[in-house]
């Protein structure tokens, strides 16, 4: 399939990072149904591709996304239920089910505006980075209708309740800074830091095994909703899993280099990934 060719997305890839790019930056990246179909395509095809290691969501232009495309999401689909069932279908797929079960780690860096439902893919990725100066907000309120989707869900899932009440009834924006106060970014950093610190935490990752990591992050969010003896017997189960799924045996030869051969320390750095 020809990645990069899609009429509202970008894909760009580069040293192990995959650069997914809502691209209708002439409006505010704002997603339409088209880019809801285009996403489910890409994500797809990214989910098995061997040149992904990290995937990072972003916007070209100035916003991140400025959320659902208010004329061609929901006005212009009002009247014609097929459409808007497909539509909903395929953004409900990319931005929730397909982003928080990439197998891979994903990050948001988030360079400028990100509205309303553009939290569901922001909460969706495993880390946020964002521009201490881009805007948030759950506008929804502000035109007559509730943070759907799943707006409501994710941001009481991944920020603090009494701010998530508060943003989402007064509607009132708030920058980057604030944003990694309440928990809804990993971390914030100068607008010109943006690019260079998201590639670094790519870099830490990419040091790291992928099934290592595919299984740490299937744990941490699905335990997230279990009950503790569920838990229990869910982490015993992936972490058999993980001894065959870790071709690189990054246990056996962690143990051997910190025990055996006191190479390095487990507790402050992660051993050398096999050849
Ligand atoms: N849906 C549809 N169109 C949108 C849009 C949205 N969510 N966000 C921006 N646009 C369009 C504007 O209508 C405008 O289109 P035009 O050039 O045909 O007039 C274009 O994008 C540029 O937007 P504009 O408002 O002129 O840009 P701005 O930089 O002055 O303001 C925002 C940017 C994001 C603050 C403003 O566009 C906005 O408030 N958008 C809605 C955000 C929102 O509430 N989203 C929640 C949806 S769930």
């Amino acid at each position: 399939m020809a990645l990069g060719t899609y009429e509202t997305i970008l894909v760009e890839k580069e040293n192990g990072i995959t650069w997914l790019k809502f691209n209708r930056p002439e409006k505010r990246n704002c997603m339409s149904p088209q880019l809801c179909y285009d996403m489910v395509d890409a994500l797809t095809e990214l989910a098995t591709d061997d040149e992904t290691q990290i995937l990072v969501l972003t916007g070209e232009g100035e916003a991140f996304t400025a959320g659902m495309d208010l004329r061609l999401f929901f006005r212009d689909l009002d009247d014609k239920p097929v459409e808007r069932a497909r539509a909903r279908a395929a953004d409900r797929s990319w931005n929730w089910y397909q982003l928080s079960k990439f197998p891979k780690p994903t990050i948001a860096m988030v360079n400028g505006y990100c509205f309303g439902g553009g939290f569901i893919p922001l909460c969706a990725c495993d880390f946020a980075i964002a521009d201490e100066d881009a805007t948030f907000g759950l506008s929804e309120v502000n035109w007559g209708i509730l943070p759907g989707g799943l707006v409501s869900k994710v941001v009481t899932m991944t920020m603090n309740y009494r701010k998530s009440m508060y943003y989402a009834m007064t509607g009132d924006p708030f920058d980057g800074k604030t944003a990694e106060e309440i928990g809804l970014v990993t971390y914030s950093v100068p607008g010109d830091k943006l690019r260079e610190e998201t590639i670094k935490l790519a870099e830490n990752l990419m040091k790291k095994a992928p099934a290592v990591l595919q299984m740490t992050k299937e744990t941490i969010r699905n335990c997230a909703t279990m009950s503790v003896d569920e838990s229990y017997e869910y982490i015993m189960a992936k972490q058999e899993q993980l001894r065959w799924r870790d071709t690189e045996n990054t246990r056996e030869r962690g143990m051997q280099d910190f025990l055996d051969d006191k190479k390095y320390r487990p507790g402050l750095t992660a051993v050398e990934r096999a050849k």
